[in-house]
């Protein structure tokens, strides 16, 4: 029993001493962040500006990869049940991690008891944006429009479960009109594309991927989604001034790996991902394309996990109802 006890003993000595080598080795190649959508939309942009000082941090490449398909599901369940060992992990977003439970009743992975939370990377508002020659002058002459003319107009998203198509779900939902011609993208980099083309009427996205493109005038926005404009764009109203306040939704976007990372290896990231945040030239960046800079808290995985779940169950109900 003695032998038994001491045996015991060295084996958990060996695996803390493990951990603390880890700790001080990881990572020793480069870690891969994947992206579950195309290059050029919003988890992109905000993946590689954050990337890049991580890396600075980490001593090693976080090199991103774009693994796009169904909503970022795809990318998502590559990514979480990789091996657990911290060079495998994911820029997701309030679709992939809180809307598409709802929306996947298959879904592969699970966002709230499969995967180790890291940090939310940025809030990121939600803005109603159109091509620029489209007919509504505001969001109330848009309102009756799509009511009127729901036949008609096309609707961009990057995907059932998408932050896009979520909240332009919730968004259709509210006007009365749920079906409406809708083009799935692989991300809302080359739905925007098609936009400011004119190919397609309208999109909701994320602020950080549209900032620039509404400031050229190369699209309208008719409102922002928050209680507060944002000042990476001051002169468009939220839904509130606009005439549609029941419409608010806050979107974000943060890093999460396979469930058993290391806590060490969590500890590394984790510092990584605050020291970039913190970094000056990083958070003018970010706040340049309208993002909001998470808190204390939410960079956490504690925080960060609570938020996930709290959006899940805030979305369910509506997404579970929707048309798919
Ligand atoms: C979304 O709609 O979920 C995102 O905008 C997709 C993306 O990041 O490209």
């Amino acid at each position: 029993m003695k032998k038994l006890t001491l045996g015991l003993a060295a084996a958990a000595i060996t695996v803390a001493l493990a951990g603390g080598a880890l700790a001080q080795t990881y990572p020793t190649r480069p870690v891969t962040m994947i992206v579950p959508f195309a290059a050029g939309g919003p988890t992109d942009i905000i993946a590689r500006i954050v990337a890049d000082h991580m890396s600075k941090t980490l001593g090693q490449q976080l090199v991103i990869e774009n693994v796009a398909g169904a909503g970022g599901t795809t990318g998502i369940a590559r990514a979480v049940t990789a091996a657990p060992d911290g060079y495998t992990i994911a820029m997701g977003h309030l679709g992939t991690f809180s809307a598409a439970p709802a929306t996947y009743p298959g879904l592969k992975y699970d966002p709230i008891n499969g995967m180790q939370a890291i940090g939310l990377a940025g809030g990121t508002p939600i803005l109603i944006v159109a091509r620029k020659t489209f007919e509504p002058k505001d969001l109330k002459e848009f309102v009756t429009y799509v009511k009127a003319n729901s036949e008609k107009v096309n609707e961009a998203h990057a995907g059932l479960g998408s932050v896009s198509w979520t909240t332009c779900t919730l968004l259709k939902a509210q006007l009365g009109v749920p079906k409406i011609n809708a083009v799935a993208y692989r991300g809302t980099g080359p739905a925007l594309n098609d936009l400011v083309s004119g190919q397609v009427d309208f999109m909701c996205d994320q602020i950080v991927s549209v900032a620039e493109q509404v400031k050229a005038g190369n699209i309208k926005a008719y409102a922002i989604a928050s209680k507060q404009r944002s000042p990476a764009l001051p002169d468009v109203p939220t839904t509130t001034e606009a005439g549609l306040p029941e419409y608010q939704i806050e979107a974000w976007n943060g890093i999460a790996g396979p469930k058993g990372l290391p806590k060490d290896v969590v500890d590394r990231l984790v510092a990584a991902l605050d020291k970039a945040l913190n970094d000056e030239g990083t958070k003018k960046r970010l706040l340049e394309l309208g993002t909001v800079m998470p808190t204390a808290e939410e960079r956490t995985p504690a925080g960060f996990a609570a938020l996930i779940k709290r959006d899940a169950e805030k979305l369910s109900p509506a997404l579970s109802a929707a048309p798919k």
